[in-house]
Order: structure tokens, then sequence, then C-alpha cells
């Protein structure tokens, strides 16, 4: 076990609720088990799907690359007057976004929290199958990279956007800036873990966006529905995962993670205004400052597009809503009236 965790964690657990606990911890380590059992089956990566991306028949160059109601200026007179040439390119824009947030998501807030797992930096996962399943999703998650990677320069080739640069997206950013509030390791570990769980929770939500949807580009949506198939158990594993950490974390670092959980929630939910202004400054969007100065005044986190009933039903599980402390945390954060 790390250091930081060293003497901290089942010693100061009193005994009845430990024994509840380990009853607990037990059951969470087998749902991992059992779902470690079926990656194999389950996994993207084991299914030889790469015949399937073959983008010459799936690439449709008179479909729309991404779905207009998802940009968060779609009814600002500027953007609805601007040509319609230009109004493709901002959604082919809007789908190269959409797959570098799905990046950052993937190598800076998944990877290395399933990393704090394997170098047994956090307790209660400190065991065989917990370091089993995060290699595994470690795995998924560098699939999901090179699927991403893959749609992206096909885009990028396919309309004229190689040279297109995007700035660090926000829910990146603001996790970095609340560690660096933070001085003790154990801290930015648990800002890292909130981030992630709170990440796979919702990534499903995100990318239900457009798995499903048969009006944009074939190519895009096959995409999105294959990373789509991964999460749906990512989500499942990082709950029971947090079961186990949180079930051994001591009062003191339950406290801060009761505190941290709901942060990302919008982090994960703001539109990305400043990744926006970089993106339509480039393609030489007109009037860019000033819409963009509109669409801040009006919603620059959108969490009626989350559904964050999911994190909610954690918290509950985990006795979080039980405390004053969970009530207000997750009240700040407007999860919880
Ligand atoms: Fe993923
Ligand atoms: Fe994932």
């Amino acid at each position: 076990m790390n250091k930081y965790y060293q003497n901290q964690t089942q010693a100061t657990i009193p005994g009845k609720v430990r024994h509840r606990s380990d009853k607990e911890i037990s059951h969470s380590r087998t749902v991992l088990q059992k779902m470690s059992r079926s990656w194999h089956k389950r996994a993207q990566v084991k299914q030889n799907i790469e015949e399937n991306f073959q983008p010459e028949w799936a690439f449709d160059p008179t479909k729309d690359d991404f779905r207009l109601d998802l940009l968060p200026f779609k009814e600002h007179d500027d953007f609805l007057n601007a040509p319609v040439e230009m109004q493709k390119q901002i959604l082919s824009c809007g789908w190269i976004a959409y797959n570098e947030k799905t990046i950052d998501i993937e190598s800076k807030v998944i990877s290395p929290a399933c990393n704090h797992i394997i170098y047994r930096s956090l307790p209660g996962v400190d065991d065989g199958i917990s370091q089993q399943i995060a290699s595994e999703t470690l795995v998924d998650e560098a699939y999901h990279i090179l699927l991403v990677i893959n749609a992206c320069c096909i885009t990028r080739e396919h309309r004229g956007l190689q040279s297109l640069k995007l700035p660090e997206f926000n829910l990146v950013r603001n996790m970095y800036y609340e560690q660096a509030n933070f001085s003790e390791p154990w801290q930015k570990i648990l800002i890292q873990l909130a981030t992630a769980i709170v990440s796979e929770v919702f990534i499903s939500d995100y990318l239900n966006l457009l798995a499903h949807d048969t009006t944009i580009q074939p190519f895009n949506q096959m995409v999105v529905a294959t990373h789509q198939r991964d999460e749906l158990a990512h989500s499942s594993i990082f709950k029971t995962l947090t079961k186990c950490i949180y079930r051994n974390l001591s009062p003191e670092q339950k406290e801060f993670f009761i505190e941290v959980l709901p942060k990302p929630v919008s982090w994960f939910a703001n539109v990305e205004l400043t990744v926006w202004e970089a993106i339509l400054k480039q393609i030489g969007f007109p009037k860019t400052e000033s819409m963009m100065a509109d669409c801040a005044a009006s919603n620059q986190v959108n969490l009626l597009r989350i559904d964050y009933s999911e994190l909610i039903a954690l918290a509950g599980e985990l006795g979080i809503l039980d405390s004053q402390h969970g009530v207000d945390s997750f009240g700040r954060e407007g999860l919880f009236h």
C-alpha cells in the first residue's frame, strides 16, 4: 500500500462498521472478478473489428460530421446566418473537438487513475483482481485512443482541417487547478479518482449522443458506438472499485472525498467555449468574440445535457448522502436539493 495511506485506513474504521464493510468489499471483489472474466468476450479490442473501419465505404462526404444541436451557439444568429459551407466545417470541427475531449479523458483522467490502482497507491484495491481489471481498462482506453485518433485523421484529411489545433479542455484544466490547491499527494490522488469516476459514469451518456444517430457521418457513428460498448462496462467497474476504495479511507480522507466527488460534474458538463473560440478563430469565422461572449453569458455549464442520477445513486450507496456534509457538498454543485 502507498505510504500516504499506511496506518490511516482499516485501523481507523470501528469494528462493527468494519465487519459490514469487509463483507461489502468481498462482494465488490466478486463483481470485479466476474467482470474481469468476461473481458476477453466483451472488450472491443478483442473483437477483430478493424475490417469494419474502412472509411472508403463508411465515409459519406455529403453527411454532416456532427450533430448541430450539440453546438453551444446553435441558436445564435451569427451562426445561423453563416454560409452553409462554413456551418458544415464547424460541424466537422465539433466532431474533432468531441474526439479530442475523449482523448483527454482517456489519457489524462482515466489512465492515471488506473495506474494509481496498478501501483497500489489507493487503499482497498491493492489486490490482484483490482490490478487485473485496472490493466484491462487501460488496454480498452488505449484502444479507444487509437480508434479516435484514426477517426480524427480521416475527418481532418477529408475536410481539410489538418492544421486545426485545440487548447486543453475544461475537464482536465479544472482537475489540475483543483489538484494544485492541495499539498498532500493523497489529496491529489483522490481528486484524480473523483474526476475519473465522474468521467466513467458520464462518458456513456456523452457517447450516447452520437452512438445511435444515423443522421450523421456513418463512420463517425460506428466509431462512437464501438467505444460506447466498452464504456457501459467501465461505468460498473469504476463504481465497484470506488466502493472498495471509499470503505478503506480514513475519516479525514472520506470527508475530503465527499467534498471533491461532485465537483467534476460541472467540469465535465462545461460547453468548452475556450476550445470553440480557438476553433472559430482558426477557421476564420467572423464575429467569433461577440458570439462567444453571448454564449458565455447564458450557458457555460449545461447540466441539463447530463443525467447525473447514477452518480447520486453511487453517493447514496456509499452513505455519502446520509451525512449533512454529503448533502451540502452535492447541493453546492446543484446536484442535490
Ligand atoms: Fe474509453
Ligand atoms: Fe472508460
